[in-house]
């Protein structure tokens, strides 16, 4: 008992003797629960003081390895950023080093990607490409401000995560740079040469705590191309190392000579070709006679500038065992960087090398200007979730409240606080951000006079009702030039409207405050509601309506009552986010359940055949049974099933759940009330009622964003490979949701071959056909024949429709859109109110699209802004019911048409009704 006691007295007189030993150290293990002391002495503490949100794992990997490395924090992929905040003491330098070993944490195997960012600055993009493998990440930095922050963000594929953040201060000029208060230095290289052993040198050996690499550790592209004769060298003997950066002596101790004369290297440097801060590491560790001499030079191939200098590292060092450091402060470096030392003619001795630093410098992004207001302002509420978001307001993410604008420096434009229990006076912060547009503070507690807005000239959109504001509605408000709408309502405001308020064509309602008092006259008045219609640019005076204002008795109306005006649509963000979740599994009797033990045979697709089912909660679904051979095994199939569940795009038919039981493997999808394009195009439903041309177009780019998504949104690309009319499925609405995509491997890169080359005849890219090299382009060339197919409404196959030596739509088509004539491609049973304009674009369009080879096709974001431009036309054109100008000459394909304009006079068809909304009270 006694000597345990002892120990633990021990133990902690030794850490908080090591506390005591390292000022400016702070070792965060990220997803750790205690704090302990390592192996080298080195005190590790829990993160969670410095983070808010995120989960922690365990992970679990072959060998031996530091405690601190073993469990992770890991955030939701989704676009927000998720910052560490550490204290600094400023004007003082710092290394930051962030590690990062996946170990498959989270059983996917599905290997993140994602962003860190050190304040706004883009750090490093960190990308796994193997669970046993660290990556780590240095930088030094000046401190500017007393915290620094470490952000992760921009999941692009799996979920952010981090296993150590680790703070080390620097001492006295210790890599001062000139260029400091613009770059940061992040770390490329700094190799410990001669190394006896594979392990690195740090903490203690190195009282800062750098992590001096050794040369022998192998990796991929690190210290190649090592010239014959190189050997290792060290001594016993202390060096002086007290200049400049301060090596470590151990680092000193240790290097290679090049005994026939000259030293070689190669290496990668990560974030290169840059400008960087390179510095070599010499001392003279072997001793030899008087007359003997070491002298050589730098070479670096293809730029003998860099031979000039000779190194006598004696001479230069003034004596054996001291440091000598030659470097450059800014100096241009590629990204495979080859170098070498090569002893002079009068030289005796070969090159010697103790050890290399190489960083670049990262340009510092200085954020948003509204940075400091806003820290300022969450630094009010330091409670609250919302305000320990943590970095920047708006880079490299905005903070989930805020939004702001795209410049350089950006500024906040949108501040949406709504019932977060604020309280206090109003925060004087918010009235000094030039770029507001839109500030949301209803539903708090704020009290105190509203404040002066003129240091927000943009504000349009102000709610601040439903809180317990006093004092007068200041008239300044009437100055604000953008103002669009003033919500004051159920305040404790006082005195007298400003007139000015009152007569700007605003939505102004201030109702339910005791005290305030519009003036003597009249109880009722007008007030003209303006609606903007985001994204369409457009103003409309949708109504008048009457407001009758009657003074009510206190502030005692129920709150359900006052429920605010919803908030103004917001151009939402086109991309939905990687889902986090992984698939739902549903049991088979529950599928079979649903399905009537599999009654209602709705379609088959590629790799199976297709139910309707509904659930016991009576929600509707299309359940998939794969064929048997379609996987080689249940790993293979749930590999599947959590990249299914990983894409989420609102064109992309819904991925609900899986089911895997007695040799079943099942995939659920929602339903889709309307079924596939092919039956609407050549289906019963097509001769019932027959979709006009600018449905057909708006099912081409509905689909057109799903590929988009599969594209360019996710990481790896996935390409679809089977993209026909019947895996264009129609919703409730007639939206269009591309169906039976992931079920193939993501393209690893371009020159992927695959074996099988999969697809539908008729839609099959004949490039792909041919070298089996699969690649975006393919799924182009069957989407161009979908476009074909909702042209010409007719099959992509046939026997009987092309002529008589033609029996496939593109050879058909293409000859008659090359010669002009349109005409003969038609759907007959198209609805003439189209506009020959948006026609013939997606005509060329899908011609484009069916090139022979993959590069002359057009990407699927620029079929989609053609689409796009088409459905501008023919909304232009149904929106004023007359002939926009007659196109004259139209090129395509080298050949000249003269088409005349048929045109369709239904406007109210394509008038898209705003959104009406009229507040409570202004009955
Ligand atoms: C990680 O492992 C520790 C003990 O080894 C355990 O207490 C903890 O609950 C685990 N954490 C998670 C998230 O599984
Ligand atoms: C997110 O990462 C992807 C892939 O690295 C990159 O293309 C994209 O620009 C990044 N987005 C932001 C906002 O940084
Ligand atoms: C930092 O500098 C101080 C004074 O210059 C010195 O006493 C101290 O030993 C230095 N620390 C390290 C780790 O070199
Ligand atoms: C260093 O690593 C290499 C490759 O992993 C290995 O072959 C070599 O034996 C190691 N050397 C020492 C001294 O451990
Ligand atoms: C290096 O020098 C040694 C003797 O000093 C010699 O045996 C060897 O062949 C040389 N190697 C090369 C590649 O020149
Ligand atoms: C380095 O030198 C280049 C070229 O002279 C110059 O443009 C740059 O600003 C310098 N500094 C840094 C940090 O790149
Ligand atoms: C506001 O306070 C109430 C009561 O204390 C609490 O239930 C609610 O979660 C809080 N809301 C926010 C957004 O913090």
């Amino acid at each position: 008992m006694a000597t345990l006691l002892h120990l633990l007295f021990f133990q902690l007189l030794l850490s908080s003797a090591s506390k005591a030993q390292m000022p400016g150290f702070v070792s965060l293990d990220c997803g750790g629960k205690e704090e302990y002391t390592d192996d080298i002495g080195l005190l590790w503490i829990p993160d969670d003081q410095f983070i808010h949100g995120g989960q922690t794992a365990n992970i679990s990997i072959p060998g031996e390895n530091p405690k601190q490395y073993m469990k992770v924090r890991y955030f939701p992929a989704d676009s927000r950023k998720y910052c560490y905040t550490l204290s600094v003491k400023t004007r003082t330098r710092y290394l930051v080093r962030a590690s990062f070993l996946y170990g498959n944490f989270d059983k996917s195997n599905f290997y993140p990607m994602f962003d860190l960012s050190i304040g706004a600055t883009h750090w490093s993009t960190i990308v796994i490409s193997d669970a046993n493998v660290m990556e780590v990440r240095e930088l030094i930095l000046l401190a500017s401000s007393p915290t620094i922050s470490v952000c992760l963000s921009n999941a692009t594929t799996g979920q952010p995560f981090i296993s150590t953040l680790e703070l080390r201060q620097f001492n006295g000029s210790l890599y001062y740079t000139t260029y400091e208060t613009q770059f940061f230095l992040s770390l490329s290289a700094r190799i410990n040469f001669g190394a006896e052993s594979n392990d690195s040198v740090r903490y203690p050996d190195d009282p800062f705590d750098r992590i001096w690499e050794s040369d022998s550790a192998r990796r991929a592209n690190y210290l190649v191309d090592v010239a014959p004769g190189t050997e290792a060298i060290s001594t016993e003997k202390p060096i002086d190392v007290s200049t400049g950066e301060r090596p470590p002596e151990k680092v000193m101790q240790t290097a290679v000579v090049g005994q026939n004369g000259s030293l070689t290297y190669r290496l990668d440097l990560d974030g290169f070709p840059a400008n960087g801060w390179a510095f070599s590491y010499f001392a003279e560790i072997e001793d030899f006679g008087p007359d003997e001499t070491r002298k050589f030079k730098l070479v670096i191939p293809g730029l003998p500038v860099f031979s000039k200098p000779t190194v006598d590292v004696q001479e230069n060092a003034q004596g054996k065992y001291r440091l000598y450091e030659p470097g450059y402060n800014n100096v241009s470096l590629p990204f495979v960087f080859s170098f070498g030392f090569r002893k002079t003619n009068d030289s005796s001795r070969g090159p010697i090398l103790n050890a290399l630093e190489i960083y670049k410098y990262l340009q510092i992004n200085f954020g948003s200007q509204d940075a400091t207001a806003m820290g300022s302002f969450v630094s009010h509420y330091q409670e609250a979730d919302w305000a320990r978001e943590g970095g920047d307001p708006c880079v490299p993410a905005s903070w989930s409240w805020v939004q702001c604008n795209s410049d350089q420096q950006p500024r906040v434009v949108s501040i949406n606080l709504s019932r977060k229990n604020l309280t206090g006076n109003f925060p004087l912060e918010l009235t000094k951000l030039p770029g507001l547009v839109e500030l949301r503070l209803d539903g708090n507690e704020l009290t105190g006079p509203i404040p002066d807005f003129g240091g927000c000239p943009n504000l349009e959109y102000i709610h601040l009702e439903n809180n317990e504001l006093s004092g007068a509605l200041p008239s300044s408000l009437a100055d604000l030039p953008s103002l669009r709408e003033l919500y004051v309502q159920n305040n404790m405001l006082s005195g007298l409207v400003p007139q000015g308020l009152l007569s700007k064509k605003i939505i102004f309602n201030y109702s339910g405050n005791l005290h305030l008092r519009k003036g003597k006259k009249d109880t009722s008045r007008v007030i003209i509601i303006i609606c903007s219609v985001t994204g369409v640019s457009m103003l409309l005076v949708i109504g008048i309506a009457y407001y009758l204002f009657t003074q009510r008795k206190g502030k005692n109306i129920p709150k359900d009552k006052v429920t605010s005006v919803p908030p103004a649509k917001k151009l939402s963000t086109f991309f939905s986010e990687v889902a986090t979740e992984s698939a739902h599994k549903y049991s088979l009797s529950e599928i079979e359940d649903a399905t009537g033990k599999f009654e209602k045979r709705i379609g088959s697709g590629g790799f199976g055949i297709v139910y309707y089912g509904k659930m016991a909660d009576g929600k509707e679904i299309a359940v998939k049974v794969l064929t048997n051979d379609s996987f080689q095994g249940i790993r293979e199939f749930l590999n599947e099933v959590t990249l299914l569940s990983r894409i989420h795009h609102r064109n992309l038919v819904t991925f609900l759940g899986y089911s895997q039981q007695d040799g079943k493997n099942i995939l659920v999808y929602e339903f889709m009330h309307n079924g596939t394009l092919k039956e609407h195009l050549r289906g019963p439903s097509a001769r019932e009622r027959t979709l006009n041309w600018i449905k057909r177009l708006e099912i081409a780019e509905d689909a057109a964003k799903g590929i988009e998504y599969l594209h360019t949104g996710c990481f790896p690309t996935i390409i679809h490979r089977d993209l026909k009319s019947s895996n264009i499925l129609l919703d409730k609405h007639m939206r269009a949701k591309v169906s039976d995509f992931g079920l193939s491997k993501p393209a690893v890169d371009c020159s992927h071959v695959s074996s099988i080359v999969r697809g539908t005849v008729g839609y099959l890219d004949p490039e792909y056909y041919i070298s089996q090299q699969l690649t975006e382009k393919s799924d182009i060339y069957s989407f161009g024949v979908i476009l074909l197919e909702l042209i010409s409404g007719q099959e992509p196959i046939s026997n009987e429709n092309f002529g008589l030596n033609c029996r496939n739509i593109v050879a058909w088509a293409k000859s008659y859109i090359e010669n002009g004539n349109i005409e003969a491609v038609m759907d007959p049973m198209l609805p003439d109110d189209y506009n020959m304009q948006s026609l013939w674009k997606i005509a060329e369009t899908a011609v484009m699209c069916v090139k022979p080879q993959g590069i002359q096709r057009p990407t699927i974001s620029e079929v989609l802004k053609e689409i796009q431009e088409a459905i501008a036309i023919e909304r232009v054109s149904g929106l004023h019911g007359e002939c926009p100008a007659k196109v004259i000459s139209k090129k395509t394909m080298g050949s000249s048409v003269n088409s005349d304009m048929i045109c369709s006079a239904t406007p109210e068809q394509n008038v898209s009704v705003p959104e009406l909304f009229v507040q409570p009270g202004l009955r």
